[in-house]
């Protein structure tokens, strides 16, 4: 045997094991965007207990289904919220009618979170309109960059938290400055949802959670560590929670608030904010009207479908939002106790609407749209009609049921179209 005999099956075996590694890469790194090759799926049964028994009616589903459900989203996706209470104090820091040429009042409000002055804060900015006869409803939205994008008034406070860096957005060394005051405004048609009788109130989400993996030891989970715990158990909360948490902490303030009716607010997110929209809707049913926008993967759109981004994908850029018990999922999306249908169901029988955008496909627009269909059986149980029965509509054409979706022409964004189909959808329950 000469010297390259003798190797030759050490070089085979290295050839076998780059050819593996390097097509199973190639597996988890492709992004399909081919209908034909979503895989064939068999969701989660909806209306059948863990005990096997067949949920027939509303009743049957909030004492049992919905229960089982909400249970495992928090152990498999979200993580569970803590139980234990903090204390918290709002304190109004700023008020002015004069907002918006005088069509609206202003509010600025810090909720403290915890005894330590130096502890995680959550700034509120709230604009009420001032033509009406009662307490205006709401909209609460979180935005990406701090209050002061949102829109272009000098009086909102910049942003504490830290702060992704965007220099689109003029934002170095991840502090918010003057310079990207109102870069957001295309996103909140701030003067329409006045205009239209609603309050908004926003929130950076950075002020729950700053929007990187630091292992949970900023923003508001050290809060609520048992002692000797120094990051969340594989059942607990990531930032996603953290984030759906605040809003309902939000919504805590604006039960104190008799400018507002707390009975009539929409909780509305975007995209990761969007996910966190949803668990929100799910985990506090005050919210009484929920709205996904371009929320995607681990948000309205169907895991099983793997169009698009996947668990797998998901997880691995985003190790810091979902719990740690949903990696398992990660290229393994058939033997996920839930699917993304079931967190729409869970906001039954409220309103729920599902927005998404033709260009944006990373968030599987059909996905998102068959999350809502396969939700509506539960809906049914309520007499109400969600979307069964509809094929995914064209673009710009609305379905406004009690689950209500649109796609719309362009890319993943927010735009006035949006908004303002989320103003006629919220208008037909709130009277
Ligand atoms: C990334 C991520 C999505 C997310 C989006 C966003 O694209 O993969 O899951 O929805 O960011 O939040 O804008």
């Amino acid at each position: 045997m000469n010297k390259v005999q003798s190797k030759l099956p050490a070089i085979m075996l290295c050839f076998i094991f780059v050819f593996i590694t390097r097509s199973s890469f190639a597996q988890q790194t492709e992004t399909n965007y081919d209908e034909s090759k979503v895989p064939t799926y068999t969701l989660p049964s909806l209306l059948i207990s863990q005990k096997g028994l067949e949920i027939t009616s509303a009743k049957e589903w909030e004492h049992t289904r919905r229960k089982e459900i909400l249970h495992l989203f928090e152990e498999q996706v979200y993580g569970k919220m803590p139980n234990k209470k903090i204390p918290i104090r709002f304190e109004i820091t700023g008020t002015s009618a004069k907002a918006l040429n005088g069509k609206a009042t202003r509010k600025e409000i810090t909720a403290h979170f915890g005894t330590n002055v130096n502890g995680p804060k959550m700034y509120i900015l709230l604009y009420i309109p001032n033509e009406r006869t009662k307490p205006a409803p709401a909209f609460v939205g979180f935005n990406f960059y701090g209050n002061h994008t949102i829109w272009n008034d000098p009086e909102i406070s910049l942003a504490r938290s830290w702060v992704s860096n965007n220099s689109n957005f003029n934002i170095n060394e991840n502090k918010a400055t003057e310079a990207s005051r109102g870069v957001r405004t295309s996103r909140w048609p701030l003067d329409k949802i006045i205009e239209r009788g609603y309050a908004l109130a926003n929130v950076y989400y950075g002020d729950l959670d700053p929007d990187f993996d630091d292992g949970f030891q900023n923003g508001i989970h050290p809060l609520f560590y048992q002692k000797g715990q120094t990051k969340p158990a594989a059942n607990e909360w990531g930032a996603i929670g953290a984030w759906a948490w605040g809003m309902g902490r939000v919504l805590d303030y604006l039960e104190q608030d008799k400018d507002i009716n707390a009975k009539q607010v929409a909780v509305m997110g975007h995209s990761r904010i969007g996910k966190a929209a949803l668990w929100a809707g799910a985990t506090d049913t005050r919210f009484a009207v929920v709205i996904s926008n371009n929320s995607g993967c681990g948000g309205a759109a169907l895991s099983m479908r793997r169009y698009g981004e996947t668990v797998g994908v998901i997880n691995k850029a985003f190790p810091h939002w979902f719990c740690d018990h949903f990696n398992q999922y990660s290229n393994h999306e058939n033997i996920l106790p839930v699917d993304q249908h079931m967190l729409i169901a869970l906001m039954a029988p409220r309103p729920v609407y599902i927005a998404s955008a033709e260009e944006d496909r990373w968030a599987d627009p059909k996905g998102e749209f068959l999350a809502g269909v396969y939700a509506s059986p539960v809906y049914k149980l309520y007499n109400l009609k969600a979307l069964e029965g509809y094929d995914m509509p064209g673009i710009h054409q609305p379905i406004m049921n009690t689950i209500g979706y649109h796609i719309r022409a362009g890319k993943h964004d927010v735009t006035t179209y949006d908004w303002e189909r989320y103003m006629d959808f919220t208008g037909k329950f709130f009277r």
